[in-house]
C-alpha cells in the first residue's frame, strides 16, 4: 500500500514540473514575439497585450541608478555607450526608458504645470501613445567636464557631441526618433536625446543615412 501511496506521490510531482515547464516555455516564446519594428506614434497607440511580449531587464548605470530596459535593447546600449566611452570620449547616460501609462501620466502633468499645454504637447506623448512604453527606448543624458547635462535645450545645444553620438546609433540597431524639421510627420518637436531600438543595423542605418523618419521608411516599404 505504501509502495503505491509513493508512486501517486511520484507521478503527481513529474506531472507538476512538466506543467511548469510548458508554462515557462509558453512564456519564453511569447517574449521572443517581440516586435522590434512596431510603430508607436500619435496615431499608433500601444497594442494591449505588448508586456507580455518584453523581457525587462534592470540597468545599473554610472550614476547609480536604476532603469528598465527590453533585454536587446539593454544589451546594446551598453555597446553603444562602451564605443562612445573609448573612441570618442563622450560619456552618454540613461535618462529615461520604459515608462508605464502611469509613469506617462504622471511627467505629463509635471510638464503642464511647469511649461504650459503647447510645449507638453510639443514633447510628450499622450499617456498610451508614448514610444517609451515600448522598453525599445532610451532617453540619454551626457556628461561633459564632470557635469551632468540633462535640460532639452542645453542638450540641443550640444550639437558636436550629438553629432559623434548620433553618428554610432545604426551601429548598435538605433535610430534617432525625432529628428529636426520633421515635426509635421512624427508629431514631436526634435529631440536629439530619444533614440528607438528597431535590433537591425542595416534598416537603422539606412534611415540614419538618409535622415528619414521612422514613419517615412515603413510608409516606403510598404508602397
Ligand atoms: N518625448 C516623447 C515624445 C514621449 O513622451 O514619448
Ligand atoms: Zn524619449
Amino acid at each position: 500500500m505504501k509502495v503505491f501511496k509513493n508512486i501517486i506521490i511520484c507521478l503527481i510531482m513529474i506531472l507538476c514540473s512538466l506543467s511548469l515547464s510548458s508554462c515557462n516555455n509558453v512564456e519564453s516564446n511569447e517574449k521572443n514575439k517581440t516586435d522590434y519594428m512596431i510603430l508607436v506614434n500619435k496615431q499608433n497607440k500601444l497594442p494591449d497585450d505588448w508586456e507580455s511580449k518584453i523581457d525587462l531587464v534592470e540597468v545599473y548605470t554610472g550614476l547609480d541608478e536604476t532603469y528598465q530596459l527590453e533585454k536587446k535593447t539593454a544589451e546594446a546600449y551598453e555597446k553603444l555607450r562602451n564605443d562612445l566611452r573609448e573612441n570618442d570620449h563622450v560619456i552618454i547616460e540613461l535618462d529615461s526608458t520604459y515608462r508605464t501609462v502611469k509613469n506617462q501620466q504622471e511627467i505629463w502633468n509635471e510638464f503642464l504645470e511647469e511649461y504650459g499645454e503647447e510645449y507638453t504637447k510639443k514633447y510628450v506623448a499622450v499617456p498610451g501613445t508614448s514610444e517609451h512604453h515600448t522598453g525599445l527606448v532610451i532617453d540619454v543624458k551626457i556628461v561633459k567636464e564632470g557635469k551632468i547635462i540633462s535640460d532639452n535645450d542645453e542638450m540641443t545645444k550640444e550639437t558636436e557631441i550629438f553629432s559623434k553620438i548620433h553618428s554610432k546609433l545604426a551601429k548598435y540597431g538605433f535610430i534617432l526618433r525625432y529628428p529636426v524639421g520633421k515635426e509635421d510627420i512624427t508629431g514631436y518637436g526634435s529631440e536629439v536625446w530619444h533614440f528607438r531600438y528597431i535590433d537591425n543595423p542595416s534598416i537603422a542605418k539606412e534611415i540614419m543615412d538618409k535622415k528619414i523618419t521612422f514613419e517615412e521608411y515603413l510608409q516606403d516599404k510598404n508602397n
